[in-house]
């Protein structure tokens, strides 16, 4: 795919990005000497130890070691893949990807989308339009308490009850009947008569973040069942992967103080209407690490506020296992529970805006909900009982990132059940000390990989290598990946490490460059240089003793030729010079 994208183009993209100012925009950065620093945003990160480099246009954490440049950073913060990361970075620079030799191929994924986003966008302003036009509709919506400015707000609609009524009423012409066809927006079915799977429901129009509708939910407005549809996904609609209703949080706040998540678009519509202005809902599924992880990014406390029955109770405690690896000490989550049979839409109703807003604020803690759930059912009298509760508690407290919070509630699991004492506890944390050492002391490095870490980190080093010739036969290990990159740097002088990993991204040298170009070599800055050159020398004399040694042995059983003879004088000399 992305053989598809000329390199030049990529390169200038890279060119003219500032990866600080990129990653700025999303997590704030702080200048710390020359580097910017942040807390990860990959892991739980007590100090700062997310670095930016804006001389290599390259980030990299020094607790979880993730790294890259800032295509690898938007695959990874925005759950792109490289081509939407390539057309994130276009869109910033207002350019169009120019395709290869101007060859568009049919099934380009690409263009596809964009054809999408067209589309879905022109259908969910025919629904817009349409709401207004059918009383039925109209009058469904206000009837369960919705204004008419709320339902603009998030653009509601509706479609017609048969395709042909909407083709008329709103003069929707054959090109654009036949593109939704041909894109599956609509189908036709087996009595040859189109339809589209949202007639006679109300439409729910779900936007990425950049406010594009990619696809929809649709609730009857009869008593039809299912009560609510979600659109088949596409290349531009994922379900797992969206939240309905950020969008619009965002609009108002960049960076919410809470995201309160219920179950149903409605609930969304109908606290948004109540100045309850951060509500936004995963489509009617279970909740996704995907979809917990972009809450994260866009708050640090999530609130669930599931409704009121026996569904909405078994999902929160679903949720909070599912959230409880990404957890961390400035990320939680706190829990709602409503009274029987009512769902946030019910009653905020009955109650009004002030008694919901003292629920937010009375929201249960995570670890108090932990308990109060993993605690049911348990008869604190009974030791199997107990051993059950330490069984099924303990996973679930560990598979939470941050130490401190394991600490607290292994605490609280202590008390509760009175078995696990200080003594136990000090062990555990030893035993998690150790693991981490042990970590750390793989991946050593050795002259070779030092060498080339240098080069990758410093690509202008490439300068100083002012022959390579002698390296030709070499046998040791790394040498033509080294000789590889130095040439590559040489014919790309002003590449950074950014470019210079793109340059290899698809290649099967990356991992190893993308190792080496994290690795913490401890050399002050006005060292590099000689370093660097000295490396290179011992390298070469490592390389000259090696086939010293092996001319001394064969010398040994069969003689030396008379080449060789010369051979090994020739080493010696050389080997007296460099010392
Ligand atoms: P609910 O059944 O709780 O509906 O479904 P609701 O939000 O209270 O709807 P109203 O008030 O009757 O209009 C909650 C969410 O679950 C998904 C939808 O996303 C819905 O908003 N759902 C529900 C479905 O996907 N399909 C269904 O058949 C029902
Ligand atoms: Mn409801």
């Amino acid at each position: 795919m992305s053989g598809k994208i000329p390199k030049h183009f990529i390169n200038d993209l890279l060119y003219r990005t500032n990866i600080v100012e990129v990653i700025d925009s999303r997590i704030k950065l702080k200048k710390k000497g020359k580097n910017y620093q942040t807390h990860c945003p990959f892991h739980n990160d007590k100090t700062p130890s997310f670095t930016v480099s804006y001389e290599k246009q390259f980030y990299y954490c020094f607790g979880c070691n993730i790294h890259g440049n800032v295509i690898d950073f938007l695959i990874n913060y925005e759950n792109l893949n490289f081509i939407e990361s390539i057309e994130e970075l276009s869109l910033m620079h207002g350019l169009s990807i120019p395709f290869e030799n101007n060859i568009i191929p049919n099934n380009n994924d690409y263009f596809k989308k964009q054809k999408l986003y067209l589309l879905t966008n022109q259908i969910s302003q025919l629904y817009e339009k349409n709401l207004m036009l059918t009383s039925a509709a109209y009058n469904y919506l206000v009837h369960r308490g919705i204004s008419k400015s709320i339902m603009e707000y998030f653009c509601i609609g509706f479609s017609n009850f048969t395709w042909d009524l909407f083709v008329k009423k709103l003069h929707i012409n054959k090109k654009l009947e036949t593109e939704l066809l041909n894109n599956k927006i609509i189908s036709i079915n087996n009595k040859k008569k189109i339809y589209d799977p949202f007639q006679g429901r109300i439409t729910f129009p779900i936007h990425d973040k950049y406010g594009r509708t990619i696809g929809f939910g649709g609730r009857t407005i009869k008593q039809i069942l299912p009560k609510y549809i979600n659109s088949t996904e596409t290349s531009i609609f994922y379900k797992g992967n969206q939240i309905y209703g950020l969008y619009q949080v965002k609009k108002k706040h960049l960076k919410p103080k809470y995201l309160l998540v219920v179950e149903g678009y409605i609930d969304v519509i109908m606290l948004t209407q109540n100045n309850i202005d951060y509500v936004v809902s995963t489509l009617g599924t279970s909740i996704t690490k995907e979809q917990i992880k972009i809450l994260f990014r866009n708050t640090d406390t999530v609130i669930y506020c599931y409704d009121g029955d026996n569904a909405g109770r078994n999902a929160a405690w679903r949720t909070l296992k599912i959230t409880l690896p990404y957890i961390s000490d400035k990320k939680t989550v706190k829990f709602i529970v409503l009274p029987e049979n009512e769902d946030p839409d019910t009653i905020i109703k009955k109650e009004g805006e002030q008694k919901f807003h003292l629920r937010i604020k009375n929201a249960i803690t995570m670890s108090k909900f932990f308990f109060k759930n993993i605690l049911k059912g348990i008869d604190l009298s009974s030791s199997d009982d107990k051993f059950h509760l330490s069984v099924n508690a303990l996973p679930l407290i560990n598979s939470i990132p941050s130490d401190t919070i394991q600490i607290y509630l292994r605490q609280i699991l202590a008390r509760i059940i009175g078995i696990l004492d200080d003594y136990q506890f000090e062990k555990f944390l030893q035993q998690k000390m150790q693991k981490h050492k042990i970590l750390k002391c793989t991946n050593k490095p050795t002259l070779m990989r030092t060498l080339i870490g240098l080069l990758v980190q410093n690509p202008n080093l490439s300068k100083l290598v002012n022959s390579t010739k002698k390296f030709k036969n070499s046998k040791i290990k790394g040498i033509p990946i080294f000789l590889e990159i130095l040439k590559t740097c040489l014919e790309n002088p002003s590449f950074n490490t950014g470019q210079l990993l793109e340059f290899y991204r698809n290649s099967k040298i990356i991992h190893i460059l993308k190792i080496l170009s994290t690795l913490d070599h401890m050399i002050v800055e006005e060292k590099i240089q000689n370093v660097f050159l000295d490396l290179l020398n011992n390298i070469y004399k490592k390389d000259l003793e090696k086939r010293q040694e092996y001319l001394i042995s064969k010398e040994r059983i069969h003689g030396l030729t008379k080449n060789e003879k010369k051979e090994i004088w020739s080493i010696n000399k050389k080997l007296k010079n460099s010392e």
